[in-house]
């Protein structure tokens, strides 16, 4: 059995598309939800698909090591962000080499960066005059965005298109595309040795 925790700060819609990925998978479990938004919608969602959630402020996360610790003793195999906004912390990095991933929500390495999520994205890609725009998964390191990227996926631009329609194309892709790269990154991975 794999164990996945999700990390979210949002509303959670990827967050929920792969518990569903993974509902009837019986090798692959989502044992964690960890949040720094009290008031995010993925805690809600959490509650209904019975998933725990773990609640943690910016002093825990960034000056204590008590969630690389907790996800060690978990037994956590991969560790998928899924809208969330902090940077992952050097320990924790450190102790899950290879083993966290990111969507972001246009195509890196154009759009990211520190400040460049969620609506901000879509606003400067539609900005730019983009003709195309998309999905990249990659592996996190300590910087913003700028881990191996995974998967890639695309599309078009119209010229009328809003900020708010390419957001909702690119979330189409994120919900069509990300829990199944999870579960192949998730599939040939060894246990992490202590
Ligand atoms: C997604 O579009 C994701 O790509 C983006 O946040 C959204 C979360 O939506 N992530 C970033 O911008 C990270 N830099 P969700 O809460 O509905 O899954």
């Amino acid at each position: 059995m794999k164990h996945i925790a999700l990390f979210a700060s949002g509303s959670g819609s990827n967050a929920e598309k792969i518990a569903d990925y993974v509902a009837d998978n019986t090798e692959v479990k989502i044992a964690l939800i960890l949040s720094n938004n009290p008031k995010a919608g993925v805690i809600e969602r959490a509650r209904r698909l019975h998933i725990p959630v773990l609640l943690f402020d910016r002093a825990t996360f960034y000056t204590t090591s008590q969630i690389t610790e907790l996800l060690l003793n978990q037994g956590i195999d991969l560790i998928v962000l899924a809208g969330f906004m902090w940077l992952m912390p050097a320990d924790l990095v450190r102790a899950f080499p290879n083993r966290i991933i990111n969507i972001h929500p246009a195509l890196l390495p154009k759009f990211g960066g520190k400040g460049m999520y969620g609506h901000f994205v879509h606003e400067a890609v539609a900005a730019a005059g983009e003709k195309e725009s998309g999905i990249t998964i990659h592996y996190v390191n300590e910087h913003y965005d700028e881990g191996q990227i995974i998967f890639q996926a695309t599309c078009p631009i119209a010229q009328s298109d809003t900020p708010d329609d390419i957001a909702r194309s690119v979330q189409a892709l994120e919900h069509m595309h990300y829990p199944r790269v999870v579960t192949e990154v998730l599939t040939p991975l060894n246990p992490l040795k202590p």
